[in-house]
């Protein structure tokens, strides 16, 4: 018999190494080096193909193209993110914390494209058909027509898929419950599952379906195992949110069919996930309006305009070493703040317990909140609150300068739809429009922080 060749495959990068090790070399996780059968089947790609050396055909780069056909699920949300609806013949991985909501929305959007009279087929791996129409059920979705199957062999599945009419649209919840019997190696490590993701993609190419694939996401951030499906599908969408709040964000992280820089927004409800078609009404909600502390931020969110609450606390320590927490927002980000303010505009506030809180579980990475930050912390410091209808956006450079940040105008328009009056930012380019708003250019920190704090000091005298 000939001896079956094996190789070491991380289970955390998909890095393949010679021998086993304790420690992966490639993204230094520790024990996740796995022996495997190297791949046969399925993965192993197209033998024959390359036997026979027929060439292909060049093409020139100017040519006749044709748009791609989209099934639009009217899921308003969910088609922004895609860019119009899933493209047929294209696969797509929605990754996601387990228990964020995943076979929810793709339940949701396969009922949708049901009622519109599309072919859909729901395969789990998780849950029981009972389960599913339970869930469906309580959903209102109980008779919509959509073909359910509970199988986790990418074999059985291709098998089933490929009986009677192509379908439209194929959901598979999860990827990290295939297995493929072309493989030895055990179900749920990275050969099996990059395997069952390159079948199910070859599927959707020859059949003309768009394939869904669902994966959970490790608590690094990282989809399970096969970040190597990131590469081989056509799209990879992100759902995100904090269990402790009903708010989820779709982002689009890839997509070989339109652009990334999209979000969608759904509230978690007992009746399913239901649009927010506008977000910034949902952060500020709840808003402390006239408390010391707390600013509102004109963010966005890709190409949306999103404004949300800021809120930071500062309070005297009786630690040696200050308190610094933070929800929401970049740590070392308010380091950098507290150290511009400081050193730059002379505040004394670095002995201070700082706590920040973006509002409602929002998660902010754009340098542009900086502004909103140091408005908050001076509001706190000084006890002096912020103008509530007032919404502040800014970069801040480490010399204590304010500057100016991308899309002022989308920002601003958003603000007077939401009944904001005014706006603090840097200096405005040539090209942003105030669109109603009184707008406040600072170009130098000190200069707010020194605004702020005479209201503080003036509220103090009366
Ligand atoms: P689910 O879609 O099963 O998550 P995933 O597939 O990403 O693991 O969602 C599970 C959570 O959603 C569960 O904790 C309950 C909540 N949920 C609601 O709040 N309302 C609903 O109508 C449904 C169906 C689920
Ligand atoms: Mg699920």
């Amino acid at each position: 018999m000939a001896k079956t060749k094996t190789s070491h495959v991380c289970q955390s990068c998909g890095a393949v190494s010679a021998r086993w090790q304790g420690r992966c070399e490639s993204c230094g996780e520790w024990n996740t080096i796995v022996e495997e059968m190297v791949d046969s089947g399925v993965g192993a790609g197209p033998r024959s193909a390359t036997a026979a050396g027929r060439p292909v055909q060049l093409v020139p780069l100017s040519g006749e193209t044709e748009s791609a056909a989209r099934i639009e699920t009217g899921l308003a949300e969910l088609d922004r993110v895609t860019g119009g609806g899933f493209v047929m013949g294209s696969a797509v991985l929605v990754g996601g914390d387990p228990g964020i909501g995943k076979s929810t929305l793709l339940l949701q959007a396969g009922a949708a494209l049901a009622e519109r009279g599309k072919r859909v087929v729901y395969v789990s791996g998780e849950e029981a058909v009972a389960q599913i129409r339970l869930r469906a059920q309580r959903l209102g979705l109980g008779d919509r027509n959509v073909s359910l199957a509970s199988e986790t062999n990418v074999e059985i599945i291709l098998a089933t898929l490929q009986q009677g009419p192509a379908p439209h649209l194929v959901i598979i919840d999860s990827i990290q419950t295939l297995w493929t019997d072309r493989v030895d190696s055990a179900p749920g490590t990275v050969t099996q599952v990059r395997t069952s993701a390159q079948a199910l993609t070859r599927f959707a190419k020859k059949s003309g379906a768009a394939v869904v694939l669902v994966g959970h996401v490790t608590k690094d951030g990282q989809i399970a195992g096969p970040r190597v499906v990131e590469h081989m599908v056509d799209a990879v969408l992100y759902f995100e949110g904090d269990a402790s709040h009903t708010f989820r964000i779709l982002r689009g992280v890839k997509n070989r069919y339109g652009a990334t820089d999209e979000i969608g927004v759904f509230e978690m409800t007992t009746l399913g996930l239901q649009e927010v078609a506008n977000p910034s009404a949902l952060f500020l909600d709840q808003r402390d309006e006239g408390a010391a502390g707390s600013a509102v931020f004109a963010g966005m969110e890709g190409t949306r305009p999103v404004l949300c609450e800021i809120q930071a606390l500062v309070a005297p320590s009786p630690l040696g070493t200050p308190r610094r927490a933070v929800v929401g927002w970049d740590s070392s980000r308010l380091s950098m703040v507290l150290a511009v303010l400081e050193s730059r505009c002379g505040v004394r506030i670095g002995a201070n317990d700082i706590y920040l809180n973006v509002a409602g579980g929002l998660k902010i990475n754009e340098p542009a909140a900086d502004l909103a930050v140091a408005a908050a912390l001076i509001s706190s410091l000084t006890g002096s609150p912020l103008p509530s209808d007032a919404v502040y956006f800014g970069e801040i450079s480490l010399a204590g300068g304010v500057r100016p940040v991308v899309h002022a105008s989308l920002r601003l328009r958003e603000a007077q739809k939401l009944g904001f009056k005014s706006a603090v930012t840097g200096r405005l380019g040539a090209g942003d429009k105030a669109n109603g708003i009184a707008v406040g250019e600072y170009s130098e920190l000190a200069e707010l922080v020194g605004r702020i704090a005479a209201k503080g000091q003036r509220a103090a005298a009366e």
